[in-house]
């Protein structure tokens, strides 16, 4: 990876900052993201010292707020006249329902509407900088997703859990129809579930946190480094250096929920988010 600029969301802990050690320690020039200038530096200097490579960039940024994505997006655009590999890291969990600075909720704003608009914003970039990645960290929760077109923001009927599929279910969704939309750029676009791995998730939702299910699980998730693992192979290996529009787990190939390969749905969502985030529809296409 050296040469290469990566980009990755949510990289002061976790699996983003597992991440950002992995590739890093290959050489890659990488840039992390967080909401706190003080973590960001914090996290920085770990990835710097346990990869050995100074080349650790911070870019503060909340984004939950669209305003924050376009922001950092500018930022990210003057900082790098290349970029090789974005990794769209960011995700959290709310059991109860919140709205964000855009009165959009919280669950889908964070999880799928912030990397749809900082993906396309730095669509451009990547495809000067072709061959380049996209990654996007799902979960296996797509599988239970539903994406209520009626109710995209749970107005009518919240649950954590329900909110949570459907971001994690859209972000396949997002992935499928940016690769239909990349053919030919240059640019593949994948998507990929960690696997339960032992991090700071939702530790802002201690409903979520201390969940007996969660609690229990706890000991038999994986650490940090292996959560990223996938991640980091999607992002640098050759072997998919040309694979485009696929879902992974522990590195290979998986199914996602059947509505994920209904077209006319990843359409009707990518149509729907350029609009909640004053995107033109037809961009990048
Ligand atoms: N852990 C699991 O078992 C698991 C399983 C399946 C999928 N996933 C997915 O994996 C991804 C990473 O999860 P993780 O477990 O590593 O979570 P984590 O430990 O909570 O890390 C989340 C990262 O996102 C950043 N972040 C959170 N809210 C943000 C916001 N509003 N704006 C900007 N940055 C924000 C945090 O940075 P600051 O707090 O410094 O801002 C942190 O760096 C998520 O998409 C999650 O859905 C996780």
């Amino acid at each position: 990876m050296t040469g290469k600029t990566v980009l990755i969301t949510g990289g002061t802990g976790g699996i983003g900052k597992a991440a950002a050690v992995g590739l890093a320690s290959m050489g890659a020039r990488v840039g992390i993201t967080g909401r706190d200038r003080t973590r960001a530096e914090r996290a920085a200097a770990d990835i710097e010292a346990e990869s050995g490579n100074s080349a650790v960039d911070i870019f503060v940024a909340d984004l939950s707020s669209q305003a924050e994505v376009r922001r950092m997006a500018g930022e990210v655009l003057s900082a790098y006249q290349r970029l090789d590999v974005l990794v769209n890291n960011v995700g959290g969990f709310w059991s109860h329902r919140h709205t964000t600075a855009d009165g959009l909720e919280h669950t889908f704003a964070l999880n799928h509407l912030a990397p749809f608009l900082l993906t396309n914003l730095l669509l451009e970039r990547l495809t000067d900088s072709a061959p380049a990645r996209v990654v996007t960290v799902s979960s296996g929760a797509q599988l239970m997703g539903k994406i209520d077109f009626g109710d995209l923001m749970g107005e009518q009927d919240y649950s954590g859990q329900r909110a949570y599929n459907q971001s994690k279910l859209a972000n396949v969704m997002f992935t499928y129809e940016l690769a239909r939309r990349l053919q030919g750029t240059g640019v593949t676009a994948n998507v990929m579930h960690p696997g339960m791995t032992n991090t700071a998730f939702s530790a802002e939702d201690p409903a979520r946190r201390m969940a007996p299910i969660v609690f229990a699980a706890r000991p038999f998730m994986k650490s940090p480094k292996k959560g990223a693992d996938t991640a980091i192979y999607l992002a640098s290996s050759p072997e998919v250096e040309n694979v485009c529009g696929l879902y992974f787990a522990n590195r290979k190939g998986k199914e996602t929920n059947r509505s994920s390969y209904d077209a006319a749905t990843t359409a009707r969502l990518w149509t729907v988010s350029a609009e909640l985030v004053g995107l033109p529809i037809e961009a990048h296409r």
